[in-house]
């Protein structure tokens, strides 16, 4: 079917969908939005983009919709043990010097777009590697936007690809095969848990911001740098100093703010939350603000 695109839809759908999700389209990817979208139009039963982006910002029923969306654009390519030098700053330098002025607290990980599952269970890997299960609580916290990421991540089976990186004896040691793909070891698994959060919503991911470690990783390279600003801006009100925020290895942060500031840990760059990054006087205030602003 031939769909319709009223002269300035591509550009009110592209402003509307990175209100919502944070992903951005520039002018020369806009027929990418487009073509990533038309299943849904269809499947609506509309023959315009723009009863779609009626749909999308004026149904009471528009959430769900969402959904759909943020499955239909969201690229979730992932693999075990990726960037591990990150990984190994955490479990080698980071959390050791953690772990001498915790008090017996427990440890708070966030995995804040961990698509389908490979990234938290890498650290979760890590972690048993190293022993730190049975030195410290330690919670893993992995979310993500999309629920069909999430619904895979919860299955816990994973096929070849996710495996490139993987070292042969930790697959041997944490997945089973099960006819063409593996399934990753319960009692592992069940070291993390699993929600949806989407980023540009501060009341979703305030509270999952109060962490010691962020990872946020290979999400910001489809933001705008004002998204990005505002996201990372709720992490820095949040985190619990001494706090670290990962990002991948082809996203920087450094034009973006002044709260963290860039380490070498190990082999790895790392961001680190300033001691003297404010914090705000009075969050419900500002969340008042921005719902006034939305
Ligand atoms: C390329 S994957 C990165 C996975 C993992 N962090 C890694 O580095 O391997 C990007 C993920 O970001 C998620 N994502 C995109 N926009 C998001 C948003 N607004 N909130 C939360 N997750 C989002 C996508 O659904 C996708 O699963």
């Amino acid at each position: 079917m031939e769909l319709v695109v009223p002269s300035g839809t591509d550009t009110l759908l592209r402003d509307l969908v990175q209100e919502h999700t944070g992903m951005f389209f520039d002018a020369e990817k806009g027929d990418l939005l487009l073509d990533k979208l038309s299943p849904l139009v269809i499947e609506r039963g509309f023959h315009s983009f723009l009863d779609y982006y009626y749909l999308l910002k004026y149904d009471e029923n528009s959430v769900d919709e969402w959904k759909n969306v943020i499955d239909a654009i969201s690229v979730q390519e992932t693999f075990f043990w990726r960037e591990m030098d990150q990984i190994n700053a955490l479990v080698d330098c980071l959390i050791p010097e953690w772990a001498e002025r915790s008090n017996g607290r427990r440890l708070r990980i966030w995995s804040a777009a961990c698509a389908t599952g490979e990234e938290p269970l890498t650290i979760a890997m890590a972690l048993a590697e190293a022993g730190w299960f049975d030195r410290i609580q330690v919670e893993i916290i992995a979310t993500d936007a999309s629920t069909a990421a999430l619904t895979k991540a919860e299955q816990g089976l994973f096929r070849e690809r996710a495996f490139r990186n993987l070292p042969l004896a930790m697959r041997n040691k944490y997945f089973e095969k099960e006819g063409n793909t593996w399934r990753v070891d319960p009692a592992l698994k069940s070291r993390v848990s699993w929600d949806r959060a989407n980023l540009v919503n501060r009341h979703e991911i305030a509270h999952l911001a109060e962490s010691s470690f962020i990872f946020c990783r290979n999400v910001f390279i489809y933001f705008s740098n004002d998204m990005i600003r505002r996201v990372v801006r709720t992490f820095a009100d949040h985190l619990k100093k001494p706090a670290y925020l990962f990002v991948g290895v082809s996203e920087s942060l450094l034009k973006i703010t002044t709260d963290f500031e860039l380490l070498t840990v190990g082999n790895a760059f790392v961001y680190k939350l300033r001691e003297t990054s404010r914090r705000p006087l009075n969050s419900n205030i500002e969340l008042a603000t921005l719902k006034r602003r939305q």
